[in-house]
């Protein structure tokens, strides 16, 4: 066994055991591939991160850039208490008539909102205060996310950022590969922001070779 095919074994063990997809999980992956939208959503295990960060924090506002079939706003929407708001921001309008069917197939119709729009002008007509951004859009756009999500944050807020990694590329990122231009940027932003607390997840698995960032607004 190769070490990659090894770790794909090692994550698909993680993710039956702590994150099986349930039958609405299972229907939202259905209903993307059917209406063909790219199979780039987060793993189940990813989705168990996210929804536990967001409880950890005792999250009530979340924002979401990037809803693509709505999988990941599943699992975020889930995470959150009765009178909770999720709001997740899609450029495409497919991608997002997919992503409100399957808020609705997970019954989340009154606590999440699809909204059509480019994040970043999204993200600029919004008011603070969100207790969690999750970035999971264009990663040439993740510099100005950042700075949009900091004005967003209450203090002990998260933003959470996914494919800031890239198969390593953003080591030495390509002239002609913008997205990890962009997740460069975003990395050295975030390390150097005074007013933040951050890591970044090297992951590997199911997904291939990428990395989450985890960020917290200081008190
Ligand atoms: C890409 C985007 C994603 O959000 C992801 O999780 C994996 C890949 C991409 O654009 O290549
Ligand atoms: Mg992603």
């Amino acid at each position: 066994m190769s070490a990659t095919q090894l770790f794909e074994a090692v994550d698909t063990y993680i993710n039956s055991l702590f994150a099986a997809d349930d039958e609405i999980l299972s229907r939202a992956v259905e209903r993307a591939r059917k209406a063909g939208l790219p199979e780039i959503q987060v793993s189940s295990g990813q989705g168990k991160l996210i929804y536990l960060l967001a409880k950890m924090i005792g999250a009530k506002r979340i924002l979401e850039i990037g809803t693509l079939g709505g999988y990941s706003t599943v699992w975020l929407g889930r995470a959150l208490p009765k009178d909770g708001e999720l709001i997740s921001v899609e450029l495409d309008a497919a991608h997002a008539a997919v992503a409100r069917e399957t808020v609705k197939d997970a019954g989340l119709s009154e606590k999440v909102e699809i909204v059509e729009g480019r994040g970043l002008d999204e993200m600029r007509a919004l008011e603070p205060s969100f207790d969690l951004v999750f970035l999971d859009a264009n990663k040439d756009g993740y510099p100005a996310y950042l700075k949009q999500a900091k004005r967003l944050l209450r203090k002990g807020g998260l933003i959470v950022a996914d494919n800031v990694v890239r198969e390593g590329a953003v080591l030495e990122p390509s002239q002609v590969d913008p997205n990890a231009i962009g997740a460069a940027a975003f990395n050295q932003a975030l390390a150097s922001d005074p007013d933040l607390e951050a890591i970044v997840l090297q992951q590997v698995g199911i997904k291939g070779h990428d990395g989450l960032a985890i960020a917290r607004v200081k008190d």
